[in-house]
């Protein structure tokens, strides 16, 4: 067969025709048109696929912050009933007080970071409030938001009760200031007497105590005996536990060493000067 018959009896556009089966340009050009149909086509999947990718990505971490929640005992507790509000978990450098990015904050183990002098701080005596000798680098928080304000801010808190280490959750209002709750989810206190920070009827006293007062003291406190029901304490105190006086002191202190500059201080006021407060 010439190549001429070769060439007419060739099928497909005619710009293929103008080449013989067998030549050089001839498989380039259609290597070439494959390659572009190709690319079009995997880019028409992407692009239509990409709104439904991201949905899973949003899914995925809707599940992951459900699991997180979870798993973190009396978390769930403070937090109530999510409905429309969004649970958002974030990384806080304490030092600095701004938000780190690209640690997962299911996999950030703060115990094991608080044993490590690579990641945590010695606290010499004068600054350790909370009894607990040192203090990790990063810490999770937990923002509650709903309709894009946020409503709770939940931070982790632990310090030295009468014979164990109380770990608990301090839930503030969008104020930074109102307590909203406080929970302890572990600890080795006397039941009956320290364990009675777990009653309920105890920790609904919380819900808007004051951290500070209008100058600005911290004034939180556990009171010896009954807190008063009216005057410039009331608004910061709740009952002392009868025959618990140690751990109302304990709690009394690292409430104020996790809100203070060793804390999560540095972060509450990045909060507060972001919103334009003094
Ligand atoms: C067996 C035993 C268990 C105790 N457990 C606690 C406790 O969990 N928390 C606490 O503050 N005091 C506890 N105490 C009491 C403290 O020793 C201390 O007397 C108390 O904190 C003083 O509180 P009060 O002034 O309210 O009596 C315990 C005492 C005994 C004998």
């Amino acid at each position: 067969m010439s190549v001429v018959d070769d060439v007419t009896d060739t099928p497909g556009w005619p710009v293929l025709r103008r080449w013989p089966r067998e030549s050089a340009a001839r498989a380039v050009l259609i290597t070439l048109l494959v390659c572009t149909i190709c690319s079009a086509l995997i880019a028409t999947v992407v692009s239509v696929l990409q709104p439904y990718r991201e949905q899973n990505r949003a899914l995925e971490r809707t599940q992951r912050i459900r699991e997180l929640v979870a798993g973190v005992p009396g978390l769930e507790d403070l937090v109530g009933p999510l409905g429309s509000a969004r649970l958002e978990p974030r990384v806080v450098d304490l030092a600095s007080g701004s938000y780190v990015e690209g640690v997962d904050p299911a996999l950030l183990d703060a115990r094991a970071a608080a044993r490590d002098p690579a990641s945590s701080i010695a606290l010499p005596p004068g600054r350790d409030l909370a009894g607990i000798g040192r203090r990790a680098n990063l810490a999770t928080v937990f923002e509650v938001f709903e309709n894009g304000e946020l409503r709770l801010l939940v931070l982790p808190v632990h310090g030295a009760g009468y014979v164990s280490t109380l770990y608990g959750y301090l839930a503030l209002d969008a104020d930074l200031d109102t307590v909203r709750g406080l929970s302890f989810h572990e600890h080795g206190e006397t039941p009956g007497l320290g364990s009675e920070i777990e009653n309920p009827r105890w920790r609904e006293q919380w819900s808007g105590k004051r951290l500070r007062d209008p100058s600005g003291e911290l004034r939180i406190e556990v009171a010896r005996g009954r807190a008063p029901a009216s005057g410039e304490d009331a608004a910061h105190q709740v009952d002392g536990i009868t025959g618990a006086t140690r751990t109302g002191i304990g709690v009394t202190r690292l409430l104020r060493f996790w809100v203070g500059p060793d804390g999560f201080g540095p972060f509450l006021e990045r909060l507060r000067r972001e919103r334009g407060e003094p």
